[in-house]
């Protein structure tokens, strides 16, 4: 008889530590990005316009000289993500620069895409952090059926609580802003062909009307309506192709050509979905000939056989959504047998999918 192999055993077992203390531990990634961007690091380093060394860096932020070795240990972290990059400069020295792929552009030139504080700032709040004590109880007590854990922790629905608390309405709306300008961006590009055939689109759920911006700039010809809740586009100011529409898409979607929903439905049980899906259906109805659709920017997420075919990182992305569509306001992210049924459930008869923005797919729908 073989004897259990002991030193297998230890070694499967001090693999497993280190597993489950790199997951739980992993929100330090998070919260060392926080301080970063707060401390203005990336924008310091990119105005340094050559690797800059930790002495430099501890003057630039104005730090006390005494934590060198502590602001040296979060820069190391914020390397290991892959945020920052450590260059030779001489034999003795090390600089520290933005890595490419971070895309920390500088925040004074309109024209670069600004991803910064604003688009972690929300992640990192209170709103998003404090449900997740409530997961436990909400998955164990019946009573917690009709709510969800982001309720339990503050008495309100998500989207009340960014009407009533202004800080955090004002960061949700531009965190959502530079998305919508990194996606307008590629839309305005890999969907040239839909804009320049349609007349109107209608971008329902448009927030503060970001896309909407860029497609209205890009297709002069093109009439734009921008459409979201009163408070979100009271005092926005229109332009000659770009109306600012208030209204509730659960009532009714202006008629358009194109509906858009960006980043809408995930927001949504399936059965708001459905809701949603038919208003739309209802308002691009009329344009059918005229290559009526609603064009749909989600997150399809593969089925597990597929899961090989996406990188791990958007892969990993879309779970990490999926969750916090669950915690914060009930939605959820769908792979593409859900979708399907969504559609035909809104009376839908076909569709399409195109993996065209990075972890979200554009879906376009005929009515
Ligand atoms: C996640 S944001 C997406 C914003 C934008 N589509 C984007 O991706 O940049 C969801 C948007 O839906 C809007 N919204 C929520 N309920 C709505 C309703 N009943 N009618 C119209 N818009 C609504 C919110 O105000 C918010 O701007």
């Amino acid at each position: 008889m073989e004897l259990p192999n002991q030193e297998n055993e230890m070694s499967k077992m001090l693999n497993g530590q280190v597993h489950i203390l790199n997951q739980s531990l992993k929100f330090i990634n998070s919260m060392s990005l926080k301080c970063a961007l707060h401390l203005n690091i990336p924008e310091i380093i990119k105005n340094h316009c050559a690797p800059m060394t930790l002495t430099e860096l501890i003057t630039a932020l104005g730090i006390n000289k005494s934590k060198a070795n502590c602001l040296f240990r979060l820069m190391r972290i914020l390397i290991n993500s892959g945020y920052f990059i450590s260059q030779k400069i001489s034999e003795n020295e090390q600089g520290y620069v933005v890595a490419p792929s971070a895309s920390f552009h500088s925040t004074k030139d309109a024209s670069l895409i600004r991803i910064d504080v604003s688009l972690v700032a929300p992640v990192l709040q209170p709103a998003f952090v404090k449900p997740w004590d409530y997961l436990t109880k909400w998955f164990l007590n019946e009573e917690f059926c009709d709510m969800t854990p982001f309720e339990m922790a503050f008495q309100m629905s998500y989207w009340e609580y960014l009407r009533k608390e202004e800080n955090a309405g004002r960061h949700f709306n531009e965190s959502v802003a530079i998305d919508a300008r990194l996606i307008g961006g590629v839309m305005i590009k890999e969907c040239r062909e839909i804009f320049e055939e349609i007349e109107s689109v209608v971008d329902v759920g448009g927030g503060t009307g970001t896309a909407s911006m860029i497609i209205a700039n890009a297709f002069p010809n093109l009439r734009c309506i921008n459409f979201d809740l009163e408070h979100v586009v009271d005092g926005l100011t229109s332009s000659e192709n770009l109306v600012h529409v208030a209204g509730d898409m659960f009532q009714a979607v202006p008629p358009a050509n194109v509906a858009l929903l960006k980043w809408i439905l995930h927001d949504w049980n399936d059965e708001e979905c459905v809701k949603i899906l038919k208003r739309c259906k209802e308002a691009v109805e009329s344009s059918k000939e005229k290559g009526g659709r609603v064009m749909i920017i989600e997150t399809v997420v593969n089925p597990d056989e597929k899961q090989k075919q996406v990188d791990e990182e958007t892969r990993e992305t879309q779970l990490l959504l999926d969750m916090l569509m669950m915690v914060l306001v009930g939605g959820k992210e769908r792979d593409e047998k859900e979708w399907g049924q969504l559609f035909a459930d809104a009376g839908f008869t076909r569709y399409k999918i195109t993996p065209i923005f990075g972890f979200r797919s554009l879906i376009q729908l005929y009515p």
